[in-house]
């Protein structure tokens, strides 16, 4: 098969991911009006945050949603995801970088430094393979029980680290903040 066979699959995984997630987005821009329509802006403005309802999201499920042209993977992980992912030593990890905008700095990629809460519940990153940019499967895919790229073999685990395979980085985790208890910010 060839690797453009390949991304069909995946491009159609995504896709379905995207439709089934598009019923719990809601655009950051709560007015829109003819005025906005005109200002090449507000397109920009309306995409650059989106809210993110999360109450139907139970432990050891995930959503997809699309969020400035990538998708991104909203998982809320069992006990043993979370004990999974704290039992590894950064020293051990491919790339020892969280990959975190949201802290300061570059920091290691410990368990706690890669999920949204402190209990370490919310994982949010984009669900782009650092390789070469397919949409890795998820819901405990692979041999680290977290995600699996199959176009050449990537293994992340339950923190969306890399552990194996051609990739260079973690998982990339965006802009992300909860605004209340079942809603998540991106951007
Ligand atoms: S694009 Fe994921 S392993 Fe190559």
């Amino acid at each position: 098969m060839s690797h453009a066979d390949d991304h069909v699959g995946t491009r159609r995984d995504f896709l379905y991911y995207a439709t089934a997630g598009a019923g719990t987005v809601a655009a950051g821009a709560a007015a829109w009006t003819l005025v906005n329509q005109m200002n090449p802006s507000a397109d920009v403005q309306a995409l650059a945050s989106i809210q993110v309802d999360v109450s139907g999201v139970t432990p050891g499920t995930q959503i997809t949603v699309l969020f400035l042209g990538k998708p991104v993977f909203i998982r809320r992980r069992t006990p043993e995801e979370i004990e999974a992912g704290r039992a590894v030593e950064v020293s051990e990890l491919t790339d020892p970088t969280a990959q975190n905008p949201n802290l300061q700095g570059a920091q290691p990629a410990t368990d706690e430094n890669r999920t949204l809460d402190e209990a370490g519940e919310w994982l949010v990153q984009i669900g782009v393979c650092t390789h070469l940019g397919c949409v890795p499967i998820g819901d405990g895919a692979g041999d680290f029980g977290g995600w699996f790229c199959p176009c050449h073999g990537s293994h992340y685990d339950t923190a969306g680290r890399i552990r194996r395979g051609p990739a260079p980085q973690n998982m990339h985790i965006p802009v992300a903040s909860f605004l209340n208890e079942t809603t998540i910010q991106l951007g």
